[in-house]
């Protein structure tokens, strides 16, 4: 793997790196005006790590809306989402609002700032769902599978309780970190709407125990799920959203607690 590499901002203007700040053109004008953006944030260097590329360089993540890097400030690390400059988004600031409200029920990265290009949040250190159920070996793992799971659950029922729909959690391999201590991270608020009827813990469902490569996955490490059961648990939930109904889906996955 390559080696990570600090930038304080001053150098950030070097053409390897306003392809990153403007990602995927090169355009200088962009660059300082992001460059603005950056100091009113209270960032003072970038790091490049992660295991993905953009260009040459390491980053955290890319999508089709940004790439997210790690950036220093006085706080300490934080992850900064960057805005692509060909994405079909306006800023940054329907996705800050989105985190914040999931940051109110306790989900999500703590949102720390935003401007027009810039989201900064908290940095969640830990490994994608699927990557990290594959890498667990020994003993506890069948507990440390669930535990995460019922976190996870949690989590999107309090996001259905808050009337806000994540919107891509029924294919999320990329948008759930696991850490080292055992605590799920749900992230990318971009697509959530209050606008929507919400299927936070049905789509997680779908996508964890039902139809995906992960699902196959759960079948040979957890005892396995009854497809029909859970597609009656979750229609009961759907028509009714409340703690019983959702309790009733933590039973048939075989996450009570
Ligand atoms: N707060 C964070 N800490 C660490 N990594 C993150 C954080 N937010 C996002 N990532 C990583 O970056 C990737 C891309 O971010 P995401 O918000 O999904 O961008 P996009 O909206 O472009 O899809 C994610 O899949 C995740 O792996
Ligand atoms: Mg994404």
């Amino acid at each position: 793997m390559q080696k990570s590499e600090t930038i304080p901002l001053k150098r950030l203007l070097e053409k390897k790196y306003v392809e990153i700040l403007c990602y995927p053109r090169h355009d200088e004008k962009e660059a300082e005006k992001r460059l603005r953006e950056l100091k009113k944030l209270g960032v003072k260097a970038l790091e490049f790590a992660g295991e993905k590329k953009a260009f040459d360089v390491c980053v955290l993540g890319k999508g089709y809306v940004g790439i997210v890097i790690i950036a220093h400030t006085d706080m300490g690390k934080a992850a900064l989402k960057i805005r692509r400059i060909d994405a079909d988004r306006a800023g940054m600031q329907h996705e800050a609002e989105m985190l914040k409200r999931a940051n109110d029920v306790g989900v999500g990265p703590k949102l720390l700032g935003v401007t027009g290009n810039f989201l900064l949040m908290q940095f969640i250190k830990g490994k994608q769902l699927p990557k990290w159920v594959e890498t667990l070996k020994g003993r506890g793992t069948k507990t440390r599978i669930r535990k995460v799971l019922h976190d996870i659950l949690e989590q999107c029922y309090r996001l259905d309780k808050a009337h806000l729909d994540h919107g891509e959690l029924s294919h999320a391999p990329k948008h759930i970190i696991v850490c080292a201590d055992n605590s799920p991270y749900i992230v990318d608020f971009e697509t959530a709407s209050v606008n929507r009827r919400v299927s936070n813990v049905t789509s997680i469902c779908q996508y964890v125990f039902i139809g995906s490569q992960l699902a196959k996955t759960m079948k040979k490490r957890l005892e396995e799920v009854n497809t029909e059961t859970l597609v009656h648990a979750l229609k009961a939930y759907k028509q009714e959203p409340t703690k019983e109904n959702f309790e009733k889906v933590l039973v048939v996955c075989g996450l009570q607690s």
